[in-house]
């Protein structure tokens, strides 16, 4: 017997079981054994002397459409997300198709070097030539060899903020978006968001798509959409295919009105995603002291069973003028900012960048080290999850639909100092 590739010595990572170590074959594309030992060659052995095998990191929310354009036409000196919007629309006028597709697919080959390999990106929908949009249905097509990309319809500057922009939300739609989106918080009244909401839900169940709204990504704990989320996910028994991104005024809500939320949250399979990296940064500036972290109840949601999973939201863009794409950062950050640092909560935070973002995708019949699913996997130079997230363990292999995409040298430091 022959395969294309054989991994050697893997210390294989599951969600609920300990770790096995085992040797791992692929061929045409596919999983097709894992044992202890495989007495069978391959065009590529790769012996990884007890190296963690991962299945790849899920990026569940970023906007690959503003990716790279930090500093475009201006740096956001307030660090709000309001300036940020403001600089975008300038910057948008100057987009064309070829601007964004090469930033997002320089972006995503960054993103799939560093172990992602399953994409969910916002498109901003309130321009009138939808090039965000356009640019990014060609990269999904462009990349689906080695990236798994779906598409937001994302209308940045409110579905009812601009004559057309209903119009343009329902055209995405019609053009390919794999996901409705919203912003309820930034629509002109209360009125129009909560009617914003109600439209989603309408869009999604006539088009047959998924959900995920930036929803309450402000300070302001009067800022209260999610419950209407809430309560459309519970009538239209559509809450698994719901995400509700940000929820940062969540952190913010009294508790009285946190619990009672949390109880009807529980009524529905919502999917929370959570960006600690910006919003840690986005949030609290109009504090003083103390000063709120701005992210919400990731360690509560959690325990109540909820499934969280995580996002970039932003690389080097008007909102954030950092990072890298790298997951383990945005999950270092959460266990950090949501103070999840007990074992099994740093072990959670983890399943927040793998396992539970492919749930927040609806991928799962593609994800998991399993015989006879698409091979796409990760190799860390770690033991352990822990152990990955505390010294952000370096990506050494990538292996993305059965082929090698990406590689890295193990990091050597040399102590040069006196014994
Ligand atoms: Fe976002």
């Amino acid at each position: 017997m022959s395969y294309e590739l054989l991994l050697r010595n893997c210390r294989l990572l599951h969600p609920t079981e300990p770790i096995a170590p085992v040797d791992i074959a692929i061929a045409n594309g596919k999983i097709a054994a894992i044992a202890p030992e495989i007495s069978a060659s391959a065009q590529l052995e790769l012996d990884l002397a007890g190296q963690l095998v991962s299945p790849p990191f899920v990026e569940s929310h970023v906007h690959l459409d503003s990716a790279m354009t930090a500093g475009e036409p201006r740096w956001n000196q307030s660090g709000t997300l309001f300036e940020g919007i403001e600089i975008w629309r300038e910057r948008k006028q100057d987009l064309t198709l070829e601007d964004v597709k090469k930033r997002a697919i320089a972006a995503l080959k960054q993103q799939a070097m560093q172990g992602v390999l399953f994409v969910r990106s916002h498109a901003d929908v309130s321009e009138s030539n939808l090039i965000a949009l356009q640019g990014l249905l060609e990269v999904r097509e462009a990349v689906k060899d080695w990236m798994t990309l779906q598409v937001v319809a994302f209308p940045q500057d409110g579905i009812y903020g601009g004559e057309k922009n209903e119009a343009l939300m329902e055209e995405a739609l019609k053009l390919g978006a794999d996901v409705v989106g919203g912003i309820p918080h930034y629509e002109l009244t209360r009125e129009d968001g909560v009617r914003s909401v109600h439209r989603i839900f309408e869009w999604a169940e006539q088009y047959d798509r998924l959900i995920d709204i930036h929803c309450d990504e402000i300070d302001d704990d009067n800022s209260r959409f999610l419950e209407v989320v809430t309560a459309c996910a519970i009538r239209s028994g559509m809450g698994s295919r719901v995400s509700a991104s940000h929820t940062t005024a969540f952190g913010s809500y009294n508790n009285a009105y946190a619990y009672k939320l949390l109880g009807f949250l529980r009524r529905t399979a919502i999917n929370f995603i959570a960006n600690p990296l910006i919003n840690i940064t986005l949030q609290g500036r109009t504090d003083t002291y103390p000063k709120r972290r701005g992210v919400t109840r990731v360690k509560e949601l959690w325990q109540q069973g909820m499934n969280v999973s995580l996002g970039h939201d932003c690389i080097q863009d008007c909102w954030y003028s950092l990072g890298t794409g790298n997951m383990l950062d945005v999950a270092s950050m959460l266990l950090h900012v949501s103070q999840m640092t007990g074992a099994p909560e740093i072990n959670a935070c983890y399943d927040m960048v793998t396992w539970n973002g492919a749930k927040t995708l609806h991928v799962e019949d593609q994800y998991g080290v399993e015989v006879g699913n698409s091979a796409n996997l990760i190799v860390l130079d770690a033991i352990d999850r822990f152990d990955a997230i505390r010294r952000r363990a370096t990506v050494r292999y990538v292996i993305s639909q059965g082929k090698l995409l990406a590689s890295t040298d193990r990091p050597q430091m040399h102590w040069q100092g006196e014994a």
